[in-house]
């Protein structure tokens, strides 16, 4: 038996031929991989009805090393789909995997019934079929796998994938739309490497209650990847699809970008920065400005975001470093110069029109979770007995509903964190953000979102259209993956 998840070849040869001597196994790889660029699937070319089969297959995180992982019809992640508001999908999922998965619509508005998540199981050697009718702003979503306590690790494995929805606003306004040349879906990251060619997933309790980060960022599976574009204006939809990492992006030359759109649409106007938090879950598609001609570094900052700090075991950090580079290809020429000055009217929900308050507290240092003997040390404190995290006290648990909310009405939601900020993030719903910490929320977060970072407090208006039942309830969570396995997670009806 294996006692350390990999998820590599189980041939004796081929783990030989793997393994490397080499402990500082990420450093080796500088800027030498193109960008891979998922398949790109159009759903209304493909007469609105996709197939995902999520199966094993070999996959190079280092050139000429490839490793066993997860994706869906593909070796690692997943297609980029293009879904049309307006239509409606029928999607098909078969799992070729040994255990059960359920396939989640990250940032759609949809019903309980097609979400993909926990209640949706697909069975080892399963299928599922569900339809999608696309509703909403024209944005960024994603989707991954969403089963009952095993979440963390099956992302972990691989599959993730992107959904571009579209509604022809990006057109109108003239933004890069050229699939892979200045329109660029960026999955961000991170992997545990120990020296072995494959990516190590073997969280302690210390880990469960942090979040389990990587030693080496990823970008669309790979090191350091180094993308070829255009000299003028290219879009970059960015999405961290990591366990539990925050990344604090920016340019080596610390050039000003243009955030043009959040978690479920556009903004009302570009906003520019120079650095951009994404937490786990968040999406944010920038337009950055390639014309001056010079090639430059994608980098992020270190990841501060542990519990406690002074009580955690060696550094509670996560270093910064190098993302990806871009080179300017001279043979491509950029179609948009300069980024709109205003994008579309995104109408403020109206606080007054509430008919429900309500309060989450995220217990992420449950004193609970050392009760039953399991101390930290505690040789029980281990697998299998996990730090408990919670809601309002009580861990998840699939048979409860702990939220009903009434179709069609407008809820406002507080949400408090402990000992570390947490990504909280709702199904089926897009949500306007009031505050963070008691003052307005930046800019950047004025528009549709479905995810926030709580740092200690945040208060979100949340309309919910969707039907939720007991059978097929909606979720609420920490999107830091570790903790929502843990129990940082709820679940609530609409009906
Ligand atoms: Cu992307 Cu319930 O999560
Ligand atoms: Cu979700
Ligand atoms: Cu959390």
């Amino acid at each position: 038996m294996l006692t350390r998840r990999r998820f590599m070849m189980a041939t004796a040869s081929c783990s030989a031929a793997l393994f490397t001597k080499s402990g500082a196994l990420a450093d080796d790889v500088w800027f030498e991989t193109p960008l891979p660029v998922p398949q790109l699937i159009d759903a209304k070319s493909n007469s609105n009805s996709v197939l995902l089969v999520v199966a094993p297959g070999l996959h190079a995180f280092r050139p000429g090393q490839p490793v066993r992982s997860f994706g869906y019809s593909a070796p690692i992640l997943g297609p980029v789909i293009r879904l049309a508001r307006g239509e409606t999908i029928d999607i098909t999922i078969e799992n070729k995997m040994s255990r059960a998965t359920t396939v989640h619509w990250h940032g759609l508005i949809i019903p309980g019934e097609v979400d993909g998540g926990p209640h949706n199981t697909v069975a080892a050697g399963g299928r599922w079929k569900t339809q999608l009718s696309i509703d909403q702003p024209e944005t960024t979503a994603w989707f991954h796998p969403h089963p009952h306590g095993e979440t963390a690790e099956q992302v972990y494995s691989g599959p993730a994938g992107m959904l571009i929805l579209e509604d022809g606003t990006g057109t109108n306004l003239g933004l890069p739309n050229a699939y892979g040349l200045d329109d660029l879906p960026l999955v961000l990251q991170d992997r545990f490497f120990d020296g072995d060619a494959a990516p190590v997933y073997e969280p302690s309790p210390m880990d469960v209650m942090a979040g389990y980060r990587g030693n080496t960022i990823i970008v669309n599976g790979s090191i350091r990847p180094v993308a070829r574009v255009p000299a003028g204006l290219v879009r970059l939809r960015i999405l961290n699809g990591a366990n539990a990492r925050l990344f604090d992006l920016k340019f080596s030359d610390r050039r000003t970008f243009h955030v043009i759109a959040s978690d479920g649409g556009y903004l009302a106007a570009p906003v520019a920065l120079q650095h951009l938090v994404v937490a786990p879950g968040e999406r944010y598609e920038v337009l950055v400005d390639f014309a001056g001609g010079s090639d430059v570094v994608l980098e992020t900052g270190a990841d501060q975001n542990f519990p406690m700090m002074g009580m955690m075991r060696g550094s509670a950090v996560a270093p910064g470093g190098q993302v990806m580079k871009f080179e300017i290809d001279p043979t491509k020429s950029g179609i948009a110069t300069a980024p709109p000055k205003k994008l579309v009217d995104v109408p403020s929900l109206d606080i007054s029109q509430t008919v429900a308050r309500r309060q989450f507290i995220l217990n992420d240092m449950m004193m609970m979770g050392m009760m039953g003997g399991g101390m930290m040390g505690d040789p029980g404190f281990g697998r299998g007995r996990s730090p408990a995290m919670a809601i309002n006290g009580r861990p998840f648990n699939m048979e409860r509903i702990d939220v009903a909310s009434k179709r069609g009405t407008l809820e406002l939601w507080r949400i408090n964190s402990q000992t570390m900020a947490h990504p909280f993030h709702v199904h089926g719903t897009q949500f306007q953000i009031v505050s963070l910490d008691g003052a307005p929320p930046p800019s950047h977060m004025r528009g549709w979102k479905d995810t926030v970072l709580v740092s200690r407090t945040a208060q979100i208006l949340v309309p919910l259209s969707q039907r939720a039942s007991r059978e097929h309830p909606l979720m609420f969570h920490c999107h830091i993956l570790e903790h929502e396995d843990a129990g940082m997670m709820g679940q609530y009806t609409c009906l």
